[in-house]
Formats: structure tokens, C-alpha cells, sequence
């Protein structure tokens, strides 16, 4: 029997970097996705879903670079996806090499609706590809995921077949997706209660679930899944994912420590041991979050449990009455408890190359030479204007540095006017990919809409502005502002990234960095899809 069938701990596999990534313009960059993953270490996550390597030349180094450096021996095991094909499974496992622990996720649909429209395969056929391929997958690493796509909808006598299946061939995780974010927490854990009774092998591996939050109940089924017996949740760091995303990781962790009494029980131990129930240093949650927001571009709403700007505050008189007599009375958890208040003042006007570099370290940030060289030029800046420089402070610059993408097209020069008197007015100077500078100007309804319209008579690329925010860093008038945007093009979102003590400066960055994402996707090509582009039909 598989020792891993009965952990003793919640495993938390992380999916931010591939289901997450697979949200509409969520698109991040290898830069972007090491960071992630190496704060993703930090947080204590056992498994980092990396990505879909077969996808595109872009994803395939993204995926090895992670695995190279953050898949080190004591670090999370590192997992590829792939659909149940010997090219993606060969690519992923070619992919993951570099790691010290690599795992293969490789998926087939069960559900019927999915074998008719989408794989256009019988039964039979699907009964014969999942061994076929697990084994594949087993004959580069040892530890397999399987995963029965759109689980939640499937026949679950057909459906306990293919695990058993799979089971027989090495997978050692069964994973069981709600793909379609369908089913209520009752009937997700009958579902898991089914399996457990129903799959004779099923003790020879770990279960886990995968679900999406269409109906907004993928925590609450992840939930009740753990009391029928699922060990690992798959989730992304502020519920970031196809369409309504994905189970929420900082809900779900929050959920199993604050309430630890309750699910205790549920993994065999006595209802009052303090034991961790997830290996999750909750304390890196906040940080986690606002580095997932800012580099996808996908805002945290502000009632969003446990890490929404909202969570903590309390704004009605008697709560804030009843919080200072004794903050049980309106709160379960402390903000302490997620790191939220773990924002100190650490650097001056006078501190140096070498101080800055080490607290970047501590925060986590590791920079080559050159970003640090630039990152450093800016934090001097900042601290002319700024006497006090807080670790978010740091963070925004890093992260911007993080974020930025071959400056294919620059903004060399960007100047407005505007008052309540005058029509916005901007002019701006651009260099082209072809190393020509143009300028031009144009009028807007704001300073910011001058400024893109200007930018858009000398780039010509069709896109429409879809979401445009700004949000001050810190408390403070000479806060930095950071400015994220969405912009569309044909079918698909791109996401801008800009911050400055100048909210018009970080506005322009913010439209420069989206449009030179979107410039270099065109070149680069459609990245696929791992379950709208179409499964191979052949498994050899
Ligand atoms: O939602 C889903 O079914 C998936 C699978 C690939 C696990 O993301
Ligand atoms: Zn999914």
C-alpha cells in the first residue's frame, strides 16, 4: 500500500500558475512566474502546478525554470500538466527534469456531454487511454496524477472504473474535478464518500479535488469533501481561474485553522490538538495575495474574505466599540494571523545599495544585477519624495520591475495639461520596435484618456480599455500609486502594470506594459489551451 494514502496533513497544491493563469488576461511572463512560485515556497505549499508545458515554448521554460530553481530538494514538489497524450505527457516530463520532486498531471474527460462534443470518444476508448497513459506518465516520474475531467457530471459507476483503472496503472492521486462548478457540498461529498467505498484500490492513493466557483460554492465543497476523506485541495491564491475561478486558497487554509476543533476529527485526531492541519505559514498569506493581484492584474475585491481590503476593517460604530472592549467580539481571526499588519518602515533617504538588497532578501526578492540596478535608481527616487520607505513600498518597485516586458514599443516623453478650464490635452513620444520616434497629441474627457488616445495615433493596435484602477500602496498624499489596467484585442485580455508617486506617469507605464504584452503575444503565437483546444485523437 502507498504510505502517502494516509497523510496527516491537508496537502494544498497550488494551481495559481496554471488554472489560475488560465483566467482571461491573467497572462503572466517567466519573470513574473518564478516570483510567484518562489513566494509560493514561502507560503508552504506542497505542490506548485507549474503550468501546461505542451502549451507553448513560453510555458515549457517557465515550467523548468521553476523547476530548476524552485523545485529544490526540501521545496514543493513541481507538477506539469498534461492531457492524456504521450506528447504532452513526454513534454511535461522533459519540463519537470530539473526538479528534486516532479509530478505529472495528466487528465481525460469522463462525463458524457464531454465524450460526445468535445473528445468524440466512446467509453471504452477513454477505459483504455487513462491506464495507457498513467503509466506513461509513470515510466519518467513516480508520482502521478490522474484526474476523470468533468468528474462532478460524470456516471459515477463509469467513473469509479477509470479511477481504478488509472489506480492499477501507478496514479498515485486520484484527483476530482467540478470542472463546470456544478455540484452543492452535499453531493460533492457523497461523491468523494462514493469513490472511497466504491473504488476497490483506492487506498493505494491520495484523493484530492479540483473545483470551480461558478455557483460560488467551491470552498464550502472542498469542505465538505476533506470530511468524506479528500487529502489534497487544488486551489489558487485569491480564487483566480477559469471564469468564476477556482477554490479560493487562503479561504480554504483559513477555513480548516480557524476551525481546527471542528475538522480535527475528521483526520483521526482528538478534537483539541493544536496540530496544523495544512503545512500553510498562514502569516505569508496577505503577501502571497497582493503579489498574485498585482502581477495578473486581477484585483482583490474589497469584501473578499481573508485578504479583501475590507476583511479586518470595521467601520460600523458598535463593532468598532465591541472590537476595542475585546476583539472576540467581532472577529474570528486576527489580522496578525495573515500577515496584514507586517508592513514595516525599513528604509530612509540614506540607506544604501547594500541595506536595500538585504531587506529585498528577506522580503523574498532575490534580483539579478541589472534589476537591482534599477530597482535601486527608483527607490531613490522614491525616497526624495518619500522620508519613509515601507516594505510595501519596496515591493511595489520590485514587482514592477518584475513586471515589465521587452520594451518593444517605449514611451519616451509624456506631458498633459488639464484643469478645470483647459481640454485635456496630451502629447506623447514613442519609440517603435523599429527604433523610429514618433509624437503626436491628442485631446481626451481626462488626462489619462488624452494620454492613451494619444498613444494609440502612434501604436497601432486595435484594443479597447476594459478596466482601468488605482490604488495607493500606502496610507499617505505621497503614496505610491499603482495603476492596473485590462485591455482587450480580438478575443483576449491583457493586463498593464505601472506605479509611480505620479498617478498620470504610472497610468502611461501601466498602458505601455499592456500593450507591449500584447504586441509580443502576437508575435509569439496563440499559446493552446489544455481543455478547449482539442485532445490529440491518437494516444500513440
Ligand atoms: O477544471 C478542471 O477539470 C481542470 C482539470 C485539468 C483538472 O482544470
Ligand atoms: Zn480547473
Amino acid at each position: 500500500m502507498n504510505t502517502q494514502s494516509k497523510p496527516e496533513r491537508i496537502i494544498i497544491f497550488d494551481t495559481t500558475l496554471r488554472d489560475g493563469e488560465q483566467s482571461p488576461g491573467a497572462t503572466l511572463n517567466v519573470d513574473e512566474k518564478l516570483a510567484i512560485a518562489r513566494q509560493l515556497a514561502r507560503l508552504g505549499v506542497d505542490v506548485i502546478e507549474a503550468g501546461f508545458p505542451f502549451a507553448s515554448p513560453g510555458d515549457f521554460e517557465a515550467v523548468q525554470k521553476i523547476a530548476e530553481q524552485v523545485g529544490t530538494p526540501d521545496g514543493p514538489t513541481i507538477c506539469g500538466l498534461a492531457r492524456a497524450t504521450q506528447q504532452d505527457i513526454e513534454t511535461a516530463a522533459r519540463a519537470l527534469k530539473p526538479a528534486a520532486k516532479a509530478r505529472i498531471h495528466t487528465f481525460i474527460a469522463t462525463s458524457d456531454i464531454h465524450l460526445e462534443y468535445k473528445l468524440r470518444k466512446s467509453r471504452k476508448e477513454v477505459l483504455e487511454i487513462a491506464p495507457e497513459m498513467v503509466a506513461y506518465a509513470k515510466s519518467f516520474v513516480d508520482d502521478v496524477e490522474f484526474s476523470p475531467e468533468d468528474a462532478g457530471r460524470s456516471d459515477p459507476e463509469f467513473l469509479y472504473q477509470v479511477l481504478e483503472r488509472a489506480i492499477a496503472a501507478g496514479a498515485t492521486t486520484i484527483n476530482i474535478p467540478d470542472t463546470v462548478g456544478y455540484l452543492t457540498p452535499s453531493e460533492f461529498g457523497a461523491l468523494i464518500k462514493g469513490i472511497k467505498e466504491n473504488v476497490p484500490n483506492i487506498d493505494q492513493a491520495i484523493i484530492s479535488v479540483h473545483g470551480h466557483n461558478d455557483l460560488g460554492l467551491a470552498v464550502a465543497n472542498f469542505l465538505e469533501a476533506v470530511k468524506n476523506g479528500a487529502r489534497q485541495l487544488e486551489c489558487t491564491i485569491n480564487g483566480i481561474g477559469e471564469r468564476a475561478g477556482n477554490a479560493a486558497l487562503e479561504e480554504l487554509v483559513m477555513a480548516l485553522h480557524v476551525r481546527r476543533k471542528y475538522y480535527n476529527p475528521f483526520l483521526g485526531r482528538p478534537e483539541d490538538s493544536e496540530e496544523p492541519l495544512t503545512n500553510i505559514d498562514t502569516r505569508q498569506l496577505y503577501k502571497t495575495s497582493r503579489m498574485v493581484s498585482n502581477l495578473t492584474g486581477m484585483l482583490v475585491q474589497p469584501n473578499k474574505a481573508i485578504v479583501g481590503a475590507n476583511a479586518f476593517a470595521h467601520e460600523s460604530g458598535i463593532h468598532q466599540d465591541g472590537v476595542l472592549k475585546h476583539k472576540l467580539t467581532y472577529e474570528i481571526m486576527d489580522a496578525q494571523s495573515i500577515g496584514l499588519n507586517d508592513n514595516l518602515i525599513v528604509l530612509g533617504k540614506h540607506s544604501g545599495r547594500n541595506a536595500f538588497r538585504t531587506r529585498l532578501r528577506e522580503l523574498g526578492y532575490d534580483l539579478g544585477e541589472q534589476e537591482l540596478n534599477r530597482a535601486f535608481l527608483r527607490f531613490k527616487e522614491l525616497a526624495d519624495k518619500k522620508k519613509e520607505i515601507s516594505d510595501w513600498d519596496l515591493e511595489a518597485i520590485v514587482n514592477d520591475e518584475i513586471q515589465q516586458v521587452p520594451e518593444l514599443f517605449k514611451l519616451e516623453h509624456v506631458q498633459v495639461s488639464c484643469g478645470d478650464h483647459a481640454r485635456p490635452t496630451a502629447t506623447v513620444t514613442v519609440r517603435l520596435p523599429d527604433g523610429q520616434e514618433l509624437t503626436d497629441a491628442a485631446i481626451g474627457t481626462g488626462p489619462v484618456d488624452a494620454i492613451y488616445k494619444a498613444i494609440n495615433r502612434v501604436v497601432d493596435i486595435p484594443n479597447q480599455l476594459i478596466e482601468y484602477s488605482v490604488q495607493s500602496v500606502t496610507a499617505g498624499i505621497d503614496a505610491i500609486g499603482e495603476v492596473t489596467i485590462r485591455l482587450k484585442h480580438e478575443d483576449r485580455m491583457f493586463s498593464g502594470h505601472g506605479a509611480s508617486t505620479d498617478i498620470i506617469v504610472a497610468s502611461s507605464q501601466a498602458y505601455m506594459n499592456a500593450l507591449n504584452r500584447l504586441y509580443t503575444t502576437l508575435q509569439n503565437g496563440k499559446a493552446l489551451h489544455p481543455q478547449h483546444d482539442s485532445v490529440l485523437p491518437s494516444v500513440n
